[in-house]
């Protein structure tokens, strides 16, 4: 069984503010970095860093060198990544005082994937493969679609959460990733978690749904068995909670394959992001499950 997550690749330029800029602001930063992230390379990161071989697809541009070194010191498999002419994808995020985020997204080569380049990459995987996605490359629903008829496993983390995902059809998934803003969308309902698991097992009663809450921790529903599991968050002292959704999802996938029972499961997703929002960075920040175990 192979597992691909086919994602973004961007560039993280991270600019340290007092506040969040305000409409017409000008403000000093007290501090910028540079740190390789989006949300396809994290959550790749994230499944090696837990143990487990993955294949990482998508596109990057002319200046991304740096993204195959990265892949290729953490045992990330790039051979279906592909670099074409053109700017890779890049992001501006300010970190306000109080280790929250907010994240301008500029698509670059994430948004140039073709029909033809997809349909290659899946001829690798066959039934039974796990295909991970996020919402931050084009021709999403043409991957759900074919990913489908392959009769892979199809996981979704729907962020973030625009109009594109109008086109997907969201019953070929078979695990969702997410948080209470995605949720309620999603759901089309409140922002109560009881109420957006409730609708979510309404709207895809075979999927497994993990809904994550910030500060209030996570819950784990089988929306066919009615397993759940409520995990806490586990307190730190945040620096930068870039990244952490993307540590929990790979670090959730890694106890699904390694069949753990779900709650030593979210308990070892809920340290690798503690520890992940404890650090600077999007990959940078993603612990080895070394370290995830000393923790627990
Ligand atoms: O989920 C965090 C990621 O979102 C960042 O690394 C940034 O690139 C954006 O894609």
């Amino acid at each position: 069984m192979k597992v691909l997550d086919f994602g973004s690749l961007n560039y993280d330029y991270v600019y340290n503010v007092d506040h969040m800029l305000l409409p017409g602001e000008t403000q000093a930063s007290t501090g910028m970095e540079t740190f390789c992230g989006g949300k396809g390379l994290n959550q790749a990161m994230a499944l090696a860093k837990a143990g487990v071989p993955v294949y990482l697809a998508g596109s990057i541009g002319e200046e991304g060198q740096l993204f195959l070194d990265i892949c290729k010191e953490n045992q990330v498999n790039t051979e279906l990544l592909r670099q074409i002419p053109g700017k890779s994808g890049h992001t501006i995020i300010q970190i306000d005082k109080n280790a929250q985020n907010s994240i301008l997204l500029f698509g670059g080569a994430n948004r140039s994937q073709s029909r033809e380049y997809i349909d290659e990459v899946l001829a690798h995987f066959e039934e039974g493969d796990v295909i991970l996605l996020q919402n931050e490359i084009n021709e999403l629903p043409y991957i759900c679609q074919k990913a489908y008829e392959k009769k892979m496993t199809i996981v979704l983390n729907p962020s973030p959460f625009d109009s594109a995902l109008d086109a997907c059809d969201m019953s070929k998934v078979s695990i969702f990733l997410l948080n209470e803003i995605e949720g309620a969308q999603i759901a089309g309902g409140s922002k109560e978690p009881e109420e957006i698991l409730a609708l979510m097992k309404e709207k895809f009663p075979k999927a497994q749904v993990v809904l994550t809450l910030g500060g209030d921790g996570a819950i784990y529903q089988n929306n066919e068995t009615g397993e759940k599991v409520a995990q806490p968050c586990i307190p730190v002292q945040a620096v930068d909670t870039t990244a952490a959704g993307d540590t929990f999802t790979g670090y959730f996938i890694a106890g699904l394959l390694k069949d753990m029972p779900k709650a030593d499961t979210m308990r070892m997703c809920a340290v690798a992001s503690a520890i992940a929002v404890s650090r600077k960075g999007a990959t940078a920040s993603i612990p080895s499950v070394d370290e995830v175990e000393a923790k627990l």
